[in-house]
C-alpha cells in the first residue's frame, strides 16, 4: 500500500484526505513547521511538500488552501489561516462577516486547495481544485472546521458545516484536488 506523507498538522484537513482517498493509500499526518510566506497556494504547497523527503513506496503531500471573497479583492487567500486569531472557525468567520458587512450581492467566494506532490525522485507535481459559491450572512452549522459555517457551495443550501462529511468532500476544492491526485498516481 502506497504511504502519502502529509505536511500537515491540521487533523481537519487529515481526515478528509482519509476519507477521500480511500483505503488504498496508508495517510499519514507529519507535523513539521514550515513558514507559509508564499505568495500564493502554489508557492508554499511546493514548499511544505519539499520539506519531507519521501522514500520508495512513499509520496510526500501538502495542502495550501484558502478562502477568495470577491468583494474582498480575493482575501484572505493565501492567509486565510491567520486571518484572525487565535483561528478558531467563530474568529474567522465574525471577522469575515463583519468586513463583508450586510450585502445581498456580491458575496461570491471560492475555496481554492493546491496539493503538491512530492516523489522519491525529486520530481513535484501540483494539483488544483476549486469550489465556487457565496458567503452568507450569518454562521450556521459545527461540523468541519474554518470559514465552513458561512460558505454555502453554488447550487446548495447549506453551508459545508451543515453538511455530512461524505457531502463536502464531493464538492470541496480538497476533494477536487484530491480526486486529481488519485488520477496522477495511478498513471504512474
Ligand atoms: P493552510 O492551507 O494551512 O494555509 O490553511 C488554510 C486555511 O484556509 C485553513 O486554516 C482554513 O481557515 C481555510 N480553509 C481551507 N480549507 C478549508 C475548508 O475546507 N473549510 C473551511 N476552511 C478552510
Amino acid at each position: 500500500m502506497m504511504e502519502v506523507l502529509v505536511a500537515t498538522g491540521n487533523e481537519h484537513k487529515l481526515r478528509e484526505m482519509r476519507h477521500i482517498l480511500g483505503s488504498g493509500f496508508k495517510v499519514l499526518g507529519y507535523g513539521k513547521r514550515v513558514k507559509e510566506d508564499g505568495r500564493t497556494f502554489e508557492e508554499n504547497a511546493v514548499k511544505k511538500a519539499k520539506s519531507i523527503r519521501p522514500k520508495e513506496g512513499q509520496i510526500a503531500i501538502a495542502d495550501d488552501s484558502g478562502l477568495m471573497v470577491s468583494a474582498l479583492n480575493g482575501k484572505p487567500g493565501v492567509k486565510s489561516a491567520r486571518f484572525a486569531s487565535p483561528p478558531t472557525p467563530e474568529n474567522l468567520c465574525t471577522k469575515l462577516l463583519r468586513k463583508l458587512g450586510v450585502r445581498n450581492g456580491g458575496r461570491g467566494a471560492k475555496f481554492v486547495c493546491v496539493i503538491a506532490v512530492h516523489y522519491p525522485s525529486g520530481r513535484i507535481k501540483t494539483v488544483k481544485g476549486i469550489c465556487c459559491g457565496k458567503i452568507i450572512n450569518e454562521m450556521r452549522g459545527n461540523k468541519g472546521f474554518g470559514y465552513d459555517p458561512v460558505f454555502v457551495p453554488r447550487g446548495y443550501r447549506r453551508t459545508f458545516a451543515e453538511m455530512r462529511p461524505a457531502m463536502k468532500n464531493r464538492l470541496s476544492h480538497r476533494g477536487r484536488a484530491l480526486r486529481k491526485l488519485k488520477v496522477l498516481l495511478g498513471e504512474r
